[in-house]
């Protein structure tokens, strides 16, 4: 069944467990994720951007959720919108039968512009004010996504703040989060507190000064009730890295986010934990091996099916490491 991302993670706060939000761009993501779930009887959210929007077309996006449903009716399904940039961007969304939206305004609608308070405020409670109605969810965002080690926004694929940026703000402020939590009424909240988007995080293991999770405990004490988003989650295992690296890829060494750093944070009031990294890595390591070890091969299914199930078991290995299995 649908269920909207203030049902789900209401549940999860009550019961102490963190939920992933894997993103989606096609088929194969798509029945990779339930097929994980369903095996541990896990609910899940399956998020889509703006560019899986614009890649798979919101008719597509909107019968391929239907399927899921369909074909997994116990397992309860978030279908949400990731980095929504504009109100409008979040109406379509809704309109295409998303049960939740993120109205990401610590950017700017550019997408590269650090939105200030009044910005941020405004464009938010306009979308929550617009999606209640309609009992559709809202995420927002306080704090700009970027390293702690050299200052930057994530840049790197494309989307993200551009040029330096300040502690300020790479960390969300406690306070200032409760002001806007009061203000906008959202159902979620994403932070910044060191990570950023992609493969390229951390330059080493991160320690408490380029992953600052004590930013997430303080704000926890403030705001007990509000469900925390993490965004750019994946934790770039080594081992996607090194089959990538292994079958003509060229993966600069890198470090993610720990899993343990996710599960401290989840007993911190982290709810919603976003990976899409780490399956790209996962699918694209099984097509590389795929079509190098059978250079005579052209049926798309040969190396998609291998793909799928290393997406699967990824997704079906973080729903167990943040207890959102056997909740379903
Ligand atoms: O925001 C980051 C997610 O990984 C989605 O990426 O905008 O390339 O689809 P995307
Ligand atoms: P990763 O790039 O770490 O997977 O983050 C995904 C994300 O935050 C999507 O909103
Ligand atoms: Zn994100």
């Amino acid at each position: 069944a649908r269920i909207t991302l203030r049902q789900l993670l209401d549940h999860a706060a009550e019961n102490d467990y963190g939920v992933p939000a894997f993103n989606i761009n096609n088929m194969e993501q798509a029945l990779a994720i339930m097929d994980a779930a369903n095996q541990v009887d896990a609910p899940v959210i399956i998020q889509a951007s703006r560019g899986a929007r614009s890649y798979a077309n919101d008719v597509m996006l909107k019968h391929m959720m239907d399927a899921v449903t369909e074909i997994y009716p116990h397992i309860p399904v978030c279908v949400h919108l990731d980095h929504g940039n504009e109100a409008a961007t979040c109406m379509t969304a809704i309109q295409a039968g998303f049960t939740s939206v993120m109205m990401d305004g610590s950017l700017k609608a550019d997408g590269k512009t650090p939105g200030d308070w009044n910005y941020n405020v405004g464009v938010t409670k306009t979308v929550t004010d617009m999606a209640h109605l309609g009992g559709i969810s809202v995420e927002g965002e306080l704090g700009v996504l970027g390293s702690l080690e050299t200052g930057m926004g994530d840049k790197e694929d494309g989307h993200g703040a551009e040029g330096k940026l300040s502690h300020d703000q790479l960390l969300t402020n406690p306070d200032e989060a409760v002001k806007f939590v009061q203000e906008t009424k959202v159902d979620a909240l994403a932070i910044a507190m060191g990570t950023s988007h992609g493969a390229y995080k951390f330059t080493r293991k991160p320690d408490g000064d380029i992953l600052a999770m004590n930013v997430i405990e303080e704000i926890h004490r403030k705001l007990p009730n509000t469900h925390l988003v993490m965004h750019g989650s994946s934790s770039v295992p080594q081992d996607l890295q090194d089959i990538i690296n292994a079958y003509g890829g060229k993966m600069k060494p890198t470090w993610g986010v720990p899993v343990a750093e996710i599960q401290r944070g989840i007993k911190n009031g982290v709810r919603k934990i976003n990976i899409d990294t780490d399956n790209r890595m996962a699918m694209t390591g099984q097509i590389r091996k795929v079509l190098k070890d059978n250079p005579e091969e052209f049926d798309p299914r040969k190396y998609l099916k291998p793909a799928m199930e290393a997406m699967t078991k990824l997704c079906k290995q973080r729903l167990q490491e943040f207890n959102t299995a056997g909740q379903a």
